[in-house]
């Protein structure tokens, strides 16, 4: 299974990113995660929306080609942080490649709440009408002080956390496999 991981953070020492690598490497055998690059996403733009710039047609190919999304989101000013709410903008227009794909979010802050309020937003936000991502219901990861729970190397040296990321992750699968069995049932109608 292929999951695409939108980080929210283009920052080379990102905490977010580093927790995207580390599910990355954590749960190859459940999924295979490609982390996009929205770095060179230009700002969203309708005026060339039928005909975008080639890393807006990359990035939206690899979301299509995608099964999931996994929104891996830091905390700005109790939101989201632009460079995801941009790259949200691209994908729900023109051909919405998200409508229907199953999310999952997580994230991390330095903070105590671990991004809480931007994943509430992140939620409606995915729920627009241009987006209809059905999400995985539950299982909220907040990473709260993150900065004290990922060593040098990357790696989630937190117990509680690992084994709490453990839990989501195989929820995540079983709900992946209950949504596909529903898509084979409706194709039999
Ligand atoms: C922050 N930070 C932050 N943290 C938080 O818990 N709630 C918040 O509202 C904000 N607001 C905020 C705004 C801006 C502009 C910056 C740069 C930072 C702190 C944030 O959690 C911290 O910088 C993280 O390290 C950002 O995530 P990455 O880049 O490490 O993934």
């Amino acid at each position: 299974m292929k999951v695409a991981a939108i980080v929210g953070s283009i920052r080379k020492e990102s905490y977010n990113l580093k927790l995207a690598r580390y599910i990355q490497n954590r749960y190859q055998h459940l999924f295979q995660l490609d982390v996009l690059n929205i770095r060179d996403l230009p700002y969203y733009d309708q005026d060339v929306e039928s005909a975008p710039p080639q890393p807006v047609i990359d990035f939206k190919g690899q979301v299509a080609a995608a099964d999931a999304v996994l929104w891996v989101t830091p905390e700005y000013n109790s939101t989201i942080p632009g460079v995801m709410a941009n790259a949200i903008d691209w994908l729900s227009r023109g051909d919405r490649v998200m409508i229907g794909k199953p999310s999952w979010i997580v994230g991390s802050s330095m903070g105590l709440l671990g991004s809480v309020k931007a994943q509430g937003h992140l939620r409606d936000i995915l729920f627009a009408s241009g987006i209809s991502s059905p999400l995985l219901p539950g299982n909220e990861v907040y990473i709260g002080l993150v900065h004290e729970k990922l060593n040098e190397k990357g790696e989630l040296i937190n117990e509680i956390t690992i084994k709490y990321l453990d839990f989501v992750a195989n929820n995540f699968m079983l709900w992946m496999k209950e949504l596909s069995q529903l898509k084979q049932l409706e194709s039999q109608k």
